[in-house]
């Protein structure tokens, strides 16, 4: 949540900074500000609220010269979106402007003893509190900024990456974290940072990614140093990252999202690549090659994730408990870090997230790794925080996802939850050879089978147009299907705004069957399941309420299609593959009905991609 940039070299500091605002907008997008300072220490700052666009457009015509600077993009928490709790925030003397991600949740008591010291506020956030604060103790004790800034972050409770410009110090650029991203990175007399290595990959390939507790202090003289907050200093490590990661463009698409639906046959096939054997019909992965005693040894599997990542988890559970015979949970990740969990030293905490900057799935690891638990990590956004936290795991490799509403990250999540399992499953002797050659095979077949499905796209977007009168839409599936029927249900409420709820399809009579009239439409996902006599039956009470079924059914279904009012066919495959096949339907009914209703389905109303604030 928010994006961080900040630029100090010999371009001009604006392009670099808008530019790698826009990479990070997935961030967060309502409002955007950059603080500019010329080589004497005068300082211009501009905010607006909106987008990053909007900045541009309100900067168009004043003065954006400079070498150093600092930008943000911003998702809310503390005071409305506005231009006035825009960031960046500068402090009462003018001398510091700061950007800042993550929450100062001792702001209050920071800020009343502030006011009482004579500073007045500009803006109802958490951060002015900080900059405000470095103001006082850089006029209390005329140290050096690094000081001033340790000092500062002593007093702060909560959770930050910062960058900060001093107008003292006109050749260098600050920055620090606890618990929230920012990597520096090092090009040949310029130094750059930012909330993830997107926008600085554009520039060089040479990134150091801050640790809690550090901060960094960059001169284009003197380097990069970095301290501790007792000034010790700190020794880093520079990783090498690809070249232009951030540069994603819609490639035809009208938006990222349907570019990232279509791009699911490819991430499936990138996911699987050097693991599934088709050949001799073999699933291996490297993690659990390398950690095989173990995972084996695990008394107890429990997934940690949050959002969509969390849907996954439930179906990760399924595959672990019927292929491998481990039992499993799936905890919200909120949920676990202040529940007291029990935890033993031989259960394996598998943490799944897209972006791997979640601060909830952060500290739930932190929390398993203190008692002891095995963490493995499935991740897309490689290099992030908690790929380098866990003890093991593995990419999905489906590559950047721009559009919030996550989708090639879930089917990815979900291959590799199969891989783990079939892998786990052949190493215990939980599954017999046929059963386990015929699933690896399936999903060898799955991307070629995903991109039949998405030829019902065209269909899929008629289909919508039908359905934008709705207020309420009911999801129903059962096993594996009924994580899909969650999932199908979160999409639509995120990118449309229609509410929209998933439940397990034999759940229905006990309560949701209320809801059902002619105008409510139902979406059930039949496909694969071996309790379809069940679901047919479900589907008859729904029709027999007059409730409007659209169902997910096999390629060859006569019986449902008979009684449904729609129904979207998906191919053949393995019941516990089905997930991958299913939710692809209910992606793109998202999707059209959004867009029929003319929402902003990148980038949806007061959501975020990547949240780094509890
Ligand atoms: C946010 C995103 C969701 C995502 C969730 C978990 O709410 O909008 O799409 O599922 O965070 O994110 P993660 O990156 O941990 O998968």
């Amino acid at each position: 949540m928010c994006g961080i940039v900040g630029y100090l070299g010999y371009r001009d500091a604006y392009p670099v900074l808008t530019d790698g605002l826009k990479q990070l907008e997935y961030r967060g997008y309502d409002s955007a500000g950059v603080a500019l300072s010329d080589d004497r220490g005068n300082l211009r700052v501009y905010k607006e609220k909106g987008k990053v666009a909007d900045l541009e457009n309100y900067a168009a015509d004043k003065d954006k010269s400079g070498h150093l600077g600092i930008a943000h993009t911003r998702w809310a928490t503390h005071g409305e979106p506005c231009a006035r709790n825009a960031h960046p925030h500068v402090s009462a003397s003018g001398r510091f402007a700061i950007v800042h991600n993550g929450i100062i949740e001792n702001y209050p008591v920071l800020r009343t003893n502030l006011e009482a010291k004579g500073y007045v506020f500009q803006s109802s956030t958490d951060t002015e509190a900080l900059v405000q604060l470095i103001d006082y103790i850089a006029a209390q004790t005329a140290s050096d900024t690094v000081s001033v800034l340790q000092t500062a972050l002593k007093m702060v409770v909560g959770a930050y990456a910062v960058a900060l410009i001093d107008r003292n110090s006109p050749d260098r650029l600050y920055a620090a974290r606890k618990s929230s991203p920012l990597a520096v990175g090092i090009g040949e007399s310029e130094f750059f940072i930012a909330s993830d290595m997107n926008p600085i990959s554009c520039y060089t390939d040479k990134v150091v990614y801050l640790e809690d507790g550090e901060i960094a202090e960059m001169s284009c003289a003197g380097g990069l140093r970095i301290v501790n907050l007792d000034n010790a200093e700190c020794s880093h490590e520079i990783h090498k990252v690809p070249k232009n990661l951030g540069m994603v463009q819609k490639g035809g698409f009208e938006h990222f999202m349907l570019k990232e639906i279509f791009e699911q046959p490819d991430c499936i096939r990138d996911c699987m690549r050097g693991r599934v054997n088709p050949g001799d019909k073999t699933v291996t992965l490297s993690s659990v090659r390398e950690f095989r005693d173990r995972l084996l040894s695990a008394g107890r599997f429990i997934i940690v994730a949050c959002g969509t990542s969390w849907h996954a988890g439930l179906i990760g559970k399924q595959l672990l408990e019927s292929l491998c015979r481990i039992p499993a949970e799936v905890v919200y990740a909120s949920e676990f870090r202040y529940s007291n969990p029990v935890i033993h030293d031989t259960d394996v905490v598998v943490a799944i997230s897209q972006s791997g900057e979640t601060a909830d799935t952060l500290a739930a690891i932190e929390l398993a790794k203190q008692k002891g638990a095995f963490i493995y990590g499935i991740c897309n956004a490689v290099g992030s925080s908690i790929p380098r936290i866990t003890d093991a795991g593995s990419y999905i490799h489906a590559g950047p996802e721009i559009g919030v509403a996550s989708t090639k990250a879930f089917t990815g999540q979900v291959a590799v939850l199969v891989m783990l399992a079939l892998d786990l499953a052949r190493e215990k002797g939980t599954i017999d050879d046929i059963c386990y050659a015929r699933t690896v095979e399936a999903l060898d077949s799955i991307p070629d089978k995903m991109k039949s499905v998405l030829k019902e796209n065209g269909r899929i977007a008629s289909l919508a147009k039908i359905f934008t009168y709705a207020r309420n839409f009911i999801y129903l599936g059962r096993g594996y299907s009924y994580p899909v029927a969650l999932e199908g249900a979160l999409k639509l409420k995120e990118i449309s705004y229609i509410h929209a709820e998933g439940y397990p399809a034999a759940e229905m009579k006990h309560g949701p069957i209320a809801l059902i009239d002619d105008e409510m439409p139902v979406v059930i996902i039949a496909a694969g399941n071996a309790l379809y006599d069940k679901i047919l039956n479900n589907v008859q009470e729904i029709k027999a309420r007059k409730g409007r079924v659209i169902a997910i059914v096999t390629e060859g279904d006569d019986v449902i299609s008979k009684i449904a009012d729609t129904v979207i066919e998906i191919p053949q495959t393995e019941e516990c593959l089905t997930p991958l096949l299913s939710v692809i339907p209910l992606q793109m009914l998202a999707y059209h009905i959004a867009v029929c209703k003319g929402k902003d389905v990148d980038r949806p109303r007061n959501l975020a991609k990547s949240v780094t604030v509890e």
